[in-house]
């Protein structure tokens, strides 16, 4: 079932975060603050739960068009939720005005291949040894 996120909703959606062993999280610093300021401040997050458990997430930020956060927990990927959760995002960024979303996200991992199959260009300007991948909302 997928909801929008909630406060409490935050330990859950790190805790498939810290799960994933593609794109792990290699970061220190962040805080249960990070996911209040982009999920009620900076942006939106869904959520999708499996017998009442949360099994995958997104978070992204009308402020930029960044999807900051997509994950699912192994063992629930190729069932079509990252998908879902991708098509609500995109959905309600382009609703906000944006023209262009981008994300980073690690090469040669299933995600690269997720946003190529689902629209998203490589760009040509790779940050920090990440992939960025933009989808405009009017292609040339
Ligand atoms: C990448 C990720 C979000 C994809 O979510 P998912 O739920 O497994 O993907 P879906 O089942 O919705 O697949 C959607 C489409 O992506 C494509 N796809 C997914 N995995 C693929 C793979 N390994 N190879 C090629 N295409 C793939 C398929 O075309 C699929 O469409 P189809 O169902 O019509 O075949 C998920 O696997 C994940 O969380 N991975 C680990 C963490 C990560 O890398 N997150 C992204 C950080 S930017």
């Amino acid at each position: 079932m997928l909801r929008q996120s909630r406060r409490d909703d935050i330990r859950a959606m790190h805790r498939v975060r810290m799960a994933v062993t593609e794109n792990p999280f290699l970061s220190t610093s962040l805080s249960e603050s990070d996911y209040w300021r982009a999920t009620e401040s900076d942006g939106r997050g869904w959520v999708i739960e499996s017998d009442g458990k949360i099994v995958a997430f997104t978070v992204g930020k009308a402020t930029d068009g960044n999807i900051w956060a997509l994950f699912v927990q192994p063992g629930y990927e190729g069932l079509g939720l990252g998908r879902e959760l991708l098509d609500t995002m995109v959905t309600w960024l382009w609703a906000q005005g944006l023209e262009l979303l981008w994300l980073n996200t690690s090469p040669n991992t299933r995600a690269a291949q997720f946003y190529e199959q689902a629209g998203w260009s490589k760009s040509p300007l790779p940050d920090l040894g990440e992939l960025r991948y933009e989808l405009r909302r009017h292609p040339p």
